[in-house]
């Protein structure tokens, strides 16, 4: 995770509402095309990626078959020095071998946790696995991991709203908000 000093306040809105759901919606497009007449299960990985799925899942057309699970993680280690290991504090319920999974993240910083999950939930032998990321800061990027499915590509920048948070605040703006110290 990016780095954090004492306090931050917001700075100002870097993806407006707007922009999001018309890219969420392009997302759900390729999603319904690509799982037409299949079962898909949508993995989120909470809580950030709530929001983004809450939306996502809604502009999938009825042809797919849509299941929601959710898993929650977190990192070892503090904020700065990330391990890479990734503890399981939730797993998902469903039993993943067979069936078609999109697990949900809602930014890719280091890549460091969803490399990690990618690994272990392939090794369970789904159909298919795909990832489906908003956020992703390609300048902070340590561990290789393939997106499938991505919103938008950011600066390195501490960003919160629309499920991100900072130290469990902001979740629930609409909009994405950069922070700035002070
Ligand atoms: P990674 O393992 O370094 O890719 O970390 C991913 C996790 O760090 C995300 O799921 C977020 O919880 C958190 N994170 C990274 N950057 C930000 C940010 O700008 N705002 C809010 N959370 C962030």
């Amino acid at each position: 995770m990016t780095e954090m000093n004492a306090s931050f306040k917001l700075g100002g809105i870097l993806l407006s509402k707007e922009r999001i759901h018309e890219r969420t919606a392009e997302i759900a497009d390729s999603i319904s095309r690509e799982y037409d007449g299949k079962r898909l299960v949508v993995v989120g990985v909470l809580k950030g990626a709530v929001i983004f799925m809450a939306d996502l899942v809604r502009m999938i057309k009825d042809s797919v078959d849509v299941r929601m699970d959710f898993m929650a993680v977190s990192s070892y280690g503090d904020s700065s020095t990330s391990s890479g290991a990734v503890k399981i504090i939730k797993d998902m319920d469903t039993f993943a071998e067979d069936e078609h999974i999109i697990l949900v993240e809602d930014i890719m910083d280091t890549g460091l946790t969803l490399s990690y999950l990618r690994e272990m939930l392939m090794a369970r032998n789904p159909r298919s696995f795909k990832t489906c990321v908003l956020l992703e800061k390609p300048e902070r990027k340590k561990a290789e991991c393939a997106i499938e499915y991505r919103g938008f590509e950011i600066p390195d920048k501490f960003v919160v709203g629309y499920g991100l948070d900072y130290a469990g605040k902001w979740r629930n703006l609409s909009d994405i908000w950069y922070v700035t110290e002070g």
